[in-house]
């Protein structure tokens, strides 16, 4: 075994966390636990106003007594200055919308009896994503990262307020573009990865980022979802994992209970990654959608955002309506290693503990 702990890397002293493990979460109850079980947590805040965000940095500072955390806010280029959404609604081009009510009547799938929850996401508007982080600047927020978009512009004004700035990269050019912008830690996210993702794979983006990135910390990302994993990302030169689906299907989590289950079920196998849902590339449980915009009569996605509003509306029926053939969520390729529902701090431990099992196997060691 080597002589130095190589679980506590240079993102431990510089958060004051045991474990270099980040849970990126949207749910108050699984940052707040993953943090008091001595890792990280990135509270994804996207969808939320400045007021819930304020709301929700509040709570969670009661929650953890003093210790740091971070939240997430994406700036994508391709997105509307300002927009109502039901302007954009009203925008959708004609022939995916047409599609949409099609794969619909096909399937007997009713109108959603409720407004669609995706409606009031927040990255449709680059002014939201502003008004956004000037209340991550008020309420200097330990870490912000951006999961879309270059965050060099803020990178001033929070190092201003002793803030720390990531950056979510899936290329080594973007990687280079937001060191030079002076970002404190790089996550090199891989095509495993759920939700927004690049093309090339977790094995080669990390080490290729660590070969730029100098002493800022490279935090590994995409389908890391044990302790091995964990163990070969520091190998690759990351000083961290940062980690999605792992949290999805935790006691705590707000996830559907319907969709816990779909989680657990599904293997490695049952992810797709295509354009279908939001416009973007993603990667997400496999559905019904996913099929019917495989077919060879099927449009290509519209763009961003009006695919996701599409997909949105199906979604909320899918919920309304029982209909789990059309509920995903997204998942990365390390779905297939959540077979449980755990709480949180033994999700942490297990992955601690297989950690140092998977770094005994390394060196040789008995145990
Ligand atoms: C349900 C879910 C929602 C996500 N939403 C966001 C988001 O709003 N912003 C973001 O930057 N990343 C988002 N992600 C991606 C995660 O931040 C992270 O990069 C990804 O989950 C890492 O890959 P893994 O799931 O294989 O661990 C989401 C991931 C999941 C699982």
């Amino acid at each position: 075994m080597p002589r130095k702990d190589p679980l506590h890397t240079k993102l431990c002293d510089s958060l004051g966390i045991e474990y270099p493990i980040v849970a990126f979460t949207h749910c108050k109850d699984v940052a707040a636990a993953a943090i008091n079980a001595g890792a990280f947590a990135v509270l994804g805040q996207t969808q939320c106003t400045p007021e819930q965000i304020v709301a929700n940095v509040r709570w969670l500072r009661e929650h953890i007594g003093g210790k740091k955390f971070g939240i997430d806010l994406v700036f994508p280029a391709s997105v509307p200055e300002q927009a109502s959404v039901d302007e954009l609604v009203a925008q959708i081009p004609a022939e995916q919308k047409a599609y949409a009510e099609d794969i619909a009547r096909r399937h007997n799938l009713p109108e959603p009896k409720k407004r669609p929850e995706i409606y009031d996401l927040g990255w449709m508007e680059k002014s939201r994503a502003l008004r956004q982080l000037e209340v991550a600047l008020e309420e200097r927020i330990p870490v912000v990262a951006s999961g879309l978009g270059n965050p060099g512009f803020f990178v001033e004004a929070a190092h201003a307020r002793g803030m720390q700035v990531w950056g979510l990269v899936g290329r080594q050019r973007q990687a280079k573009r937001e060191l030079e912008a002076g970002v404190d830690a790089i996550i090199a996210q891989g095509n495993d990865a759920a939700g927004h993702t690049g093309n090339v794979g977790t094995f080669s983006i990390v080490p290729q980022v660590r070969a730029i990135a100098g002493d800022t910390p490279v935090i590994a990302a995409g389908g890391v979802t044990t302790g091995r994993h964990l163990a070969g990302a520091i190998a690759l030169g990351a000083a961290g994992v940062w980690t999605g689906t792992l949290w999805l299907a935790s006691r705590e989590s707000d996830v559907d209970m319907r969709v816990k289950e779909l989680l657990i079920k599904a293997t490695g196998d049952d992810t797709r990654y295509s354009d279908c849902v939001s416009g973007f590339t993603m990667r997400t449980l496999d559905c019904q959608w996913h099929r019917e915009w495989a077919r060879p009569e099927a449009p290509r996605p519209a763009p961003a955002p009006y695919q996701l509003l599409l997909f949105g509306k199906i979604k909320q029926s899918a919920f309304d309506w029982d209909r789990r053939e059309f509920m995903t969520e997204a998942a990365g390729q390390g779905v297939g290693f959540i077979t449980t529902m755990k709480p949180v701090r033994q999700i942490v431990s297990d992955m601690v503990d297989e950690f140092y099992d998977a770094m005994a196997d390394v060196c040789g060691e008995d145990d």
